[in-house]
């Protein structure tokens, strides 16, 4: 039988924006909901990527002497690698640079050109360049900013096609009105409603004023306005204009997931775009709410951008998924603090679950030597246990299908309170003290044993690493990807008779002072760091040198004669590493040396260049190259 299909798309991020928990929430957001339907028998398909045309980039490009694709090749990176890190589980990622992709987004355009939905005409308005968006005079704030990003808009006017979007208002409000999950949460419905019925005007949708987008193949002037190219990926990602395979696989999506800032693009352009090319609209747009730190929304201009990639390093993978996911319902707004996730890893972390794991398994080795008990004895309160995880998988069910993650959670964590407070009740250490009630006692502990397994699948979409270790320490080969919700439900189906795994703890508390001295550090450290333009750094010259010879210098500690060879003429550095390295340990290394520094003299001798070294306590650590590098290449 075929499995049913459920597709979920993030918006794709635009490339030279440094990736920050905004994004990330956006993302673990749509990997959990993927990850639930793959659990429980879905075929899905989880799309995600980077926006990457657009005046902006252009600009950006520019000042840094690149072209733009170089510039977007060189930063995808940035968001590919965090993917990795928060354990992101998408099955494409798509760039608008991809050659598909403009051929896709030409051949809607040319579509809408020839069924007369699209005419040529003048546009003049306010532009917000950063986000790519045009504003009316009555948008705008204090003057001409924008109301996003409170920026400086520029006014334009310029020739540019028109997309009849006007057309499409009262079949827009009609299918709103008729199918009331197409806008989630529905107090966003609402305003999209009124929007539409403020009345709809045509869109501007192509530029001549820059050249880095999507020509328009009928007039190439003309670049196509990168709503439309950034928009219709959701389509080329499937293999749109070709509708077999992917997209008549998965088209239409069931999630598009995007924050509030840009519901009126996925619910009044995209839908719009669609009814022109005759194309089913995606079944539901959810736009949750904004990350805030301290009452402000995240962002690169405000300066004020947390960077996941420090928090996971600092707190772990799964403590950062659960909190963006656990602390603030799906939908509204919330402030980012460390009080409140630290509070978040060391109460429901490390003390409920955590703890339930270790007690459990510690009772376990203790009075079974470490093996699986089986069940036996049967007890009214296993069946109450037993009858809670199967309305657990309901509820999470019925939270997840609405994208109610903390609610889900929230189910979770009764089951854990609910398996500790059973421990409590059922009291295995006195048990334990009664010969005859050994069996009893390894139910109890099956029981619970059988629990946390269940516990193990329905974190897993949260926390995918936690839930595989839990599983490692239970050491249950059971049941990851079943293949109905159904089969999700059964209980008591865990292994006996295996020995547990390693026990190790999973949630190591966090010291909430210690921590807090050590933000404080940390502000200090990024705040006092200038940041410098990529200008500048590209006029250094870094390149490899191989050290030849190597003398103290008269009368100094630490300053050592080296020379060098730079592929061209040999150097004299002075490098002021004569504590941490003899003369003789340096000759016949190869180093990374500043080349083209302003030549200086330190007690007398003249220095030509810079050794690059680390500080490290009091002394020093080169930085070394293999010695298969050639003196003279070029480090970048
Ligand atoms: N490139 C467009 C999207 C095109 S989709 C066809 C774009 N990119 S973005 O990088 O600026 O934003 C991507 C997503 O991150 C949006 O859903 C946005 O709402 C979300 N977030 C950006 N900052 C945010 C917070 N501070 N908090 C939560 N999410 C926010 O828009």
């Amino acid at each position: 039988m075929n499995k049913p299909t459920f597709y979920v798309t993030t918006p794709i991020y635009y490339v030279n924006d440094i990736p920050h928990i905004g994004h990330a929430y956006t993302t673990v957001a749509s990997d959990v909901i993927c990850r639930y339907k793959r659990l429980s028998g879905y075929d899905v398909f989880f799309l995600t990527g980077t926006d990457e045309h657009g005046q902006k980039i252009e600009q950006a490009a520019e000042k840094q002497n690149i072209t733009p694709k170089q510039l977007a090749d060189r930063v995808v990176e940035r968001f590919k690698s965090l993917w990795i890190k928060l354990n992101i589980s998408y099955d494409k990622f798509i760039r608008t640079t991809d050659e598909y992709h403009k051929k896709c987004v030409q051949h809607i355009f040319s579509k809408m050109l020839e069924n007369g939905d699209v005419y040529i005409d003048e546009y003049e308005g306010w532009y917000c360049t950063p986000c790519e968006t045009y504003w009316t005079e009555t948008q705008l704030l204090d003057g001409n900013c924008c109301p996003s990003c409170r920026r400086e808009t520029n006014r334009l006017k310029e020739p540019s096609y028109f997309f009849k979007m006007s057309k499409y208002q009262d079949k827009l409000l009609e299918h709103i009105e008729k199918n009331p999950d197409f806008i989630k949460p529905a107090s966003r419905r609402n305003e999209i409603i009124s929007f539409i019925k403020e009345g709809l005007r045509d869109l501007s949708v192509s530029r001549v004023s820059f050249k880095w987008g999507i020509p328009v193949p009928e007039n190439k002037k003309h670049v196509i306005y990168v709503w439309i190219d950034a928009l219709t990926n959701y389509i080329s990602a499937l293999g749109y204009p070709n509708e077999d395979d992917l997209f008549g696989k998965f088209w239409p999506a069931n999630y598009h997931i995007v924050g509030k800032d840009i519901l009126r693009f996925h619910t009044v352009y995209w839908p719009t775009m669609l009814m022109s090319i005759g194309l089913p609209l995606p079944k539901s747009v959810f736009a949750h709410g904004w990350w805030t730190v301290e009452g402000q929304k995240m962002s690169k201009s405000l300066g004020n951008a947390i960077d996941p990639n420090w928090l996971v390093d600092k707190f772990g993978v799964d403590q950062i998924r659960y909190f963006l996911l656990r602390e603030v319902p799906f939908g509204l707004d919330g402030d980012f603090s460390f009080k409140a996730l630290i509070h978040r890893i060391n109460g429901d972390l490390s003390n409920d679950l955590g703890n339930l794991l270790n007690r459990t398994l510690g009772m376990v080795g203790r009075y079974f030597d470490g093996v699986v008990p089986p069940y036996t004895v049967n007890d009214e309160s296993d069946d109450k246990i037993a009858d809670q995880i199967i309305s657990t998988f309901h509820e999470i069910d019925s939270h997840l299908n609405e994208l109610s993650f903390n609610k889900a959670l929230g189910s979770i964590w009764e089951l854990v309170g609910a398996l500790n407070r059973y421990i409590d009740f059922s009291a295995p250490w006195n048990l334990a003290k009664d010969p005859s009630k050994r069996d009893r006692l390894g139910s109890v502990l099956y029981t619970v044993l059988d629990g946390i397994r269940v516990l193990s699948l329905m974190i897993y979409p949260f926390m995918p690493e936690t839930a595989v270790e839990i599983r490692k320490q239970i050491n249950t080969k059971r049941d990851i990807y079943k293949s109905t919700f159904d089969d999700l439900c059964k209980v008591r189906v865990l292994e006996s008779g295996q020995k547990i795994g390693e026990v190790k703890q999973l949630f190591p508390r966090v010291d909430e002072a210690a921590f807090n001295l050590e933000i404080t550090k940390h502000e200090v450290n990024t705040k006092q760091e200038e940041q410098i333009e990529y200008e500048y750094f590209s006029k250094m010259s870094i390149r490899a040198g191989k050290i030849i010879s190597a003398e103290k210098v008269e009368k100094s500690e630490k300053l050592l004669k080296l020379k060098v060879d730079l592929g061209d003429w040999t150097r004299q550095i002075i490098a002021g590493v004569g504590k941490s390295y003899t003369p003789d340990e340096l000759v016949g290394k190869t180093v990374a040396v500043v080349a083209n520094l302003k030549p200086a003299k330190l007690m007398g001798q003249v220095s030509e260049g810079m050794i690059l070294a680390a500080t490290v306590g009091e002394g020093h650590k080169i930085v070394e190259l293999p010695d298969t590098v050639a003196p003279g290449s070029v480090i970048k």
